[in-house]
């Protein structure tokens, strides 16, 4: 359930109907509805129930400071990959002792900053990684928490480019190869080694892959332990899909209940990552229809938003419900939503049945909360756009649209060319 719905014709973001936003920002904007986002997060918080646990948010799904601080405040920790997004979770009031950091390819500037913090712990995704962090760690006088990222070779089910799980992706160490680096890990004289984790990809619509994962998962705990290292946080990951179509994925409790049923006596805090099923829902793109054009086979409906604000369909060919601001009678037609940029992959929809849209209207791209902003760029010299959230009756604007000066910030023409 989300907080964007019809009342009479018009589309409402909780108690805020979307045109006088639109009216007052401009478009194209992310709209963020607080109480989707909260009640989202509460519902997978409360699936792992009495289970020792913290759910640690997915940065990069949605990094806005006030959706971050959503989340802190209700006692949730942070999932990051990068020193900037260390960096973002800490402006928006995480404690650094519910910050995990993931990711292959760490830089050591980026390992410094988060030992200076200090975080839950690393998510180590490579021996040299291993090393590397226990080097910076005694150069700075401390110790390293550490769990390793482990690849149980499973498959995910999903987009290829969003499957991290098998043994051919970048991610993560060989789950049978990772027994050797616990070992070294454990040798290591600046290195703390706490837990395990694992993630094995985004956009999962069912629970089997999950369930193999964590059984390998235990068993690789129940080895480590036979060395004598002690494991005392498993952290499972993200990856759990959201519906954008037809997509039927598990609730947040199925999930739950799935998982907790594998790690029965297992003495471990349970740390998971989610980051789309919490934002995916209660996030939408507010477009304007510039123009309409026929084309020799097609219908196009131009946009004023296009791929380097949202850019899933051209990515990954994925499909975001369109769905007019303001309802009409009126018949449907097939048409391709596309944005002005200048390539032939720059679109929102393809052969979509939508009612024929006239220009000036504004459109809702929904399920845009997750991986909508935070993949947007500057591609065309367009200005990135507004991000906006609505509480109850009254709305803000958490990210202001960037101006033609942002663009060229901190560029500089050299003295030979002046
Ligand atoms: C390490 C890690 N954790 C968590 C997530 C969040 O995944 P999702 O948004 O599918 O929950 C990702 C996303 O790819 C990830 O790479």
């Amino acid at each position: 359930m989300h907080d964007f719905q019809y009342r009479g014709d018009e589309l409402f973001c909780e108690d805020v109907a979307v045109r006088k936003i639109a009216d007052a920002v401009g478009t194209p904007f992310y709209l963020y509805s607080r109480h989707t986002l909260e009640s989202h997060f509460q519902a997978f918080d409360s699936a792992f129930g009495k289970m020792d646990h913290i759910i640690c948010f997915s940065a990069k799904a949605n990094s806005n400071l006030a959706v971050l601080r959503v989340f802190t405040r209700l006692g949730g920790g942070v999932d990051v990959v990068s020193g900037g997004e260390i960096y973002r979770a800490m402006q928006a009031g995480a404690k650094p002792e519910k910050i995990v950091y993931s990711g292959v390819g760490k830089r050591p500037d980026e390992i410094e900053f988060a030992l200076s913090q200090p975080i839950l712990m690393f998510n180590i995704e490579s021996s040299q990684e291993l090393v590397l962090i226990d080097q910076i760690a005694g150069s700075l006088g401390t110790k390293a928490p550490v769990s390793l990222r482990v690849n149980p070779d499973v498959d995910p089910k999903t987009h290829p480019y969003i499957s991290t799980g098998l043994k051919k992706n970048k991610f993560g160490i060989n789950i049978k190869k990772s027994v050797d680096d616990y070992i070294l890990a454990n040798t290591l004289p600046n290195t703390r080694v706490i837990g395990v984790s694992c993630h094995i990809g985004s956009q999962l619509t069912e629970v089997g892959p999950f369930v193999e994962a964590v059984q390998r998962i235990k068993d690789l705990v129940a080895r480590l332990r036979a060395e004598g290292i002690q494991i005392r946080y498993i952290d499972l990951g993200g990856g759990l899909g959201i519906t954008y179509n037809q997509e039927e994925p598990p609730h947040p409790r199925e999930y739950a209940e799935a998982l907790i049923k594998e790690l029965p006596g297992i003495d471990c805090t349970l740390i998971l990552e989610p980051g789309r099923v919490i934002v995916g829902n209660a996030g939408i793109l507010v477009t304007k229809v510039l123009y309409t054009k026929e084309g020799g086979e097609k219908n196009f409906v131009i946009v004023d938003a296009a791929m380097n604000d949202l850019i899933r369909p051209s990515l990954y060919g994925s499909y975001q419900r369109i769905q007019p601001i303001h309802k009409k009678d009126r018949v449907e037609i097939m048409v391709d939503v596309v944005g002005p940029i200048c390539e032939s992959g720059d679109f929102l929809a393809k052969d979509r049945k939508l009612p024929k849209a006239e220009s000036g209207e504004l459109l809702a791209v929904m399920s845009a909360g997750a991986y909508g902003f935070t993949m947007s760029s500057n591609y065309n010299s367009r200005p990135r756009v507004p991000e906006v959230l609505v509480d109850k009756d009254r709305f803000y604007v958490v990210r202001r649209r960037e101006e033609y000066e942002d663009l060229i910030h901190g560029e500089s023409i050299p003295e030979p060319l002046k």
